[in-house]
């Protein structure tokens, strides 16, 4: 059996519109071992959502996974029946979102919900036991006098608490593999980097494996051991993480890295990959980074492959970088 949790291959998520189908991800490929925590970044748009919501089995009108698979165990899930699939749902498979509204419902307490939670995949159960697990996980995740919230409502929690909610509720099961999307984004920085480190601890003492998607590549570099790099809907680099932030060879991670605030001297202007990323409807023909890349040449109008450079290591560009030198116009100005 492979030493992977997830693998998905090939995989490839569509809309349809008005002038038929367009793929909002494509050609993505990518794996996870357990206990492994792994970074899906990339701008806006970039098919980051899609591709967790794909994983999930969570795509519904007007989109649909087209093609790929999604390999759980060694188990596709794109073959599941949907019952089966519900059933890994909230038990081996998680997902936390950046409104955690999408998870909680607003008019139930908090207690039957985390209870619910755990009963629906386990009907044996007993409800004095399962509120024992919810009041322990409520309290794992650092909120405080966890018996007596349980019995709140979600609109009597903060927003930071609130999100705390979600993940208790996504690590109640023990899950194989959680994904969260952006969940940490609208929370200030203090309260980001607290909720970060529970959910590096967690993931540690329980085995469960991590991908954390996000547009922002310091929370990445504060919480994964691995990366992809997505750009309009396909995966353009992947490394361990070291590797790429020190040796990025795509020239748009070598642009996020240089977005980076840190980055820059204080007082000097933030630098800004030039020109917009493109919509799913309009992608360019070729190198889909073409029309905003320093380095392209004429054969980037052929469409390049994502291509190993050695282990865990491949890259989606013709000219990779070789050589870490300003690139782009007006960056250290
Ligand atoms: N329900 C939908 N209907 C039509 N198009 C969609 C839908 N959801 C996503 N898309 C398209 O898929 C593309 C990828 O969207 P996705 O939400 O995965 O981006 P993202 O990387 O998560 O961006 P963000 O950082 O803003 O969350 C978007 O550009 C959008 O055009
Ligand atoms: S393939 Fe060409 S255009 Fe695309 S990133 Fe590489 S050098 Fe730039
Ligand atoms: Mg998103």
């Amino acid at each position: 059996m492979s030493k992977n949790l997830l693998e998905v291959r090939g995989l490839e998520t569509v809309f349809g519109g008005e002038h038929g189908d367009v793929a909002a991800v494509r050609d993505v490929s990518l794996t996870v071992s357990r206990g492994e925590i792994v970074g899906l970044v990339g701008e806006s748009g970039s098919g980051k959502s899609v591709t967790g919501l794909s994983i999930m089995g969570l795509i519904g009108h007007p989109g649909r996974v087209t093609k790929g698979e999604i390999m759980l165990h060694g188990e596709d899930l794109r073959r599941l029946p949907t019952t089966a699939l519900r059933g890994l749902r909230g038990n081996r498979i998680a997902m936390i979102f950046q409104d955690p509204m999408m998870t909680l419902n607003p008019v139930l307490r908090i207690d039957t919900q985390m209870i619910e939670a755990i009963t629906a995949h386990d009907a044996k159960v007993d409800r004095t036991t399962a509120r024992a697990r919810c009041r322990d996980a409520l309290g794992i995740v650092g909120i405080p006098s966890p018996e007596e919230r349980l019995k709140a409502y979600p609109h009597q929690f903060s927003g930071g608490m609130r999100q705390r909610v979600t993940i208790a509720i996504a690590m109640l099961n023990s899950p194989d593999l959680i994904i969260a999307d952006e969940p940490t984004t609208a929370l200030d920085v203090t309260i980001q980097s607290q909720i970060l480190a529970e959910m590096q601890k967690l993931c540690r003492e329980r085995g469960t494996a991590l991908i954390w998607i996000t547009h922002d590549l310091t929370v990445i570099a504060a919480l994964t051991q691995r990366v992809y790099v997505m750009y309009a809907g396909s995966v353009v680099e992947e490394g361990l993480l070291d590797d790429v932030l020190d040796r990025p060879l795509h020239p748009y991670t070598y642009g996020l890295i240089r977005s980076i605030p840190s980055d820059n001297a204080p007082g000097k202007r933030l630098f800004q990959i030039p020109g917009m990323a493109p919509p799913i409807d309009r992608m360019p023909k070729g190198c889909r980074f073409h029309p905003r890349c320093p380095r392209v040449q004429e054969d980037c109008l052929r469409e390049p492959s994502l291509d190993a450079s050695g282990p865990n290591r491949a890259v989606r560009c013709h000219h990779p970088i070789a050589e870490d030198k300003a690139l782009f116009e007006g960056e250290r100005a």
